[in-house]
C-alpha cells in the first residue's frame, strides 16, 4: 500500500499515462546524471564486466540495467520499490537477455536474496533514499570480496545547500511529470561522511566524483562514489 501511494509510483504512474512503454533500444553508455555524456560510465564497475552479477537498487524505467546487460553481457537484475516502474522496465527491456527486473525494497531485496554480486551501484536510487547504516550493511554482506559498491545521488551542495551536518534525512522533494512536487525523506551526505558510514558497513570508500555540466550548472549537481567490500 505505501508503494501505491508514494511519489515514485505516482512518477511512473504519471509516465505510463502520457507515453505507454514500448521495447526499446538499451542506450550505449552508461550514465551517472542527468546530462548524458557526462563523468564517467559503466567501466567504474569493473573492467570486465561479461558474465558478472550486478545489481542496480533504484532501477527505475531500466536503462541502464538493461546497457550492462546488452553492452557488457552481465547479468545484471533491476530492483525499485514501485511496480509500475518495474511493468516500465520490463515492457522496454524485457527482450534484452541478461537484464532482470524485479519489484521491492532495496533493503528487503538485499536481505531476502541469497545471491551475492561483483558490483551493486544506485543512480539517483534507494542509496540516499534509505536509512545507510541499514542499508550499506546489507549491501556489503550481499558484495563479494573486492566487490564495488558505486552510487550517484543529487550534490548536497547543490543550488547553493549545505550537507548534511549529522546523520538525519532531511526534506527535499521530488517533480513529478506534471511540475507537481511530492516531499520525500533524503540523506544529504558529503564525502566527509559517506567514507565512514561505508567503513562501519565493511566497505572501503575508494573516490568520489562530482559532476557538473559545463554550461548548465554553476554548482556541481551530482556525487558519485565509489567503494570496495573490504
Ligand atoms: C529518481 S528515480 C531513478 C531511477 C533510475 N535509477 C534512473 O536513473 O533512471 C529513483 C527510483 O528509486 C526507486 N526507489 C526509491 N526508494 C527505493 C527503495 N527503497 N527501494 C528500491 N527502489 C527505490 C523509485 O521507485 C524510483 O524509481
Amino acid at each position: 500500500m505505501l508503494a501505491q501511494t508514494s511519489p515514485w509510483h505516482a512518477h511512473a504512474a504519471q509516465r505510463l499515462a502520457a507515453t505507454a512503454a514500448h521495447a526499446l533500444t538499451p542506450p550505449a553508455r552508461m550514465e551517472w546524471s542527468t546530462h548524458r555524456g557526462l563523468g564517467p560510465g559503466a567501466e567504474i564497475l569493473g573492467r570486465n564486466l561479461r558474465g558478472k552479477h550486478l545489481l542496480e537498487l533504484g532501477c527505475g524505467p531500466g536503462h541502464n540495467t538493461a546497457h550492462l546487460a546488452q553492452h557488457h553481457q552481465a547479468r545484471a537484475t533491476g530492483v525499485d520499490l514501485a511496480g509500475l516502474q518495474v511493468h516500465r522496465a520490463r515492457s522496454h527491456y524485457g527482450h534484452i537477455g541478461g537484464s532482470t527486473f524485479t519489484a521491492g525494497h532495496a533493503l528487503h531485496h538485499l536481505q531476502a536474496t541469497g545471491q551475492t554480486f561483483d558490483a551493486i551501484y544506485s543512480v539517483f536510487g534507494a542509496v540516499g533514499l534509505v536509512a545507510p547504516e541499514l542499508l550499506l550493511a546489507a549491501i556489503s554482506r550481499r558484495l563479494v570480496p573486492d566487490g564495488v559498491l558505486a552510487f550517484s545521488v543529487p550534490h548536497p551542495g547543490r543550488a547553493g545547500r549545505h550537507p548534511s551536518t549529522d546523520d538525519q534525512p532531511r526534506e527535499d522533494h521530488v517533480t513529478l511529470p506534471n511540475r507537481t512536487r511530492r516531499p520525500i525523506d533524503r540523506w544529504e551526505f558529503d564525502t566527509h561522511r559517506w567514507a565512514p558510514h561505508l567503513s562501519r558497513a565493511g566497505l572501503l570508500f575508494t573516490s568520489a566524483i562530482e559532476l557538473r555540466h559545463p554550461h548548465l550548472d554553476p554548482w556541481p549537481t551530482t556525487l558519485l562514489t565509489t567503494a570496495r567490500k573490504r
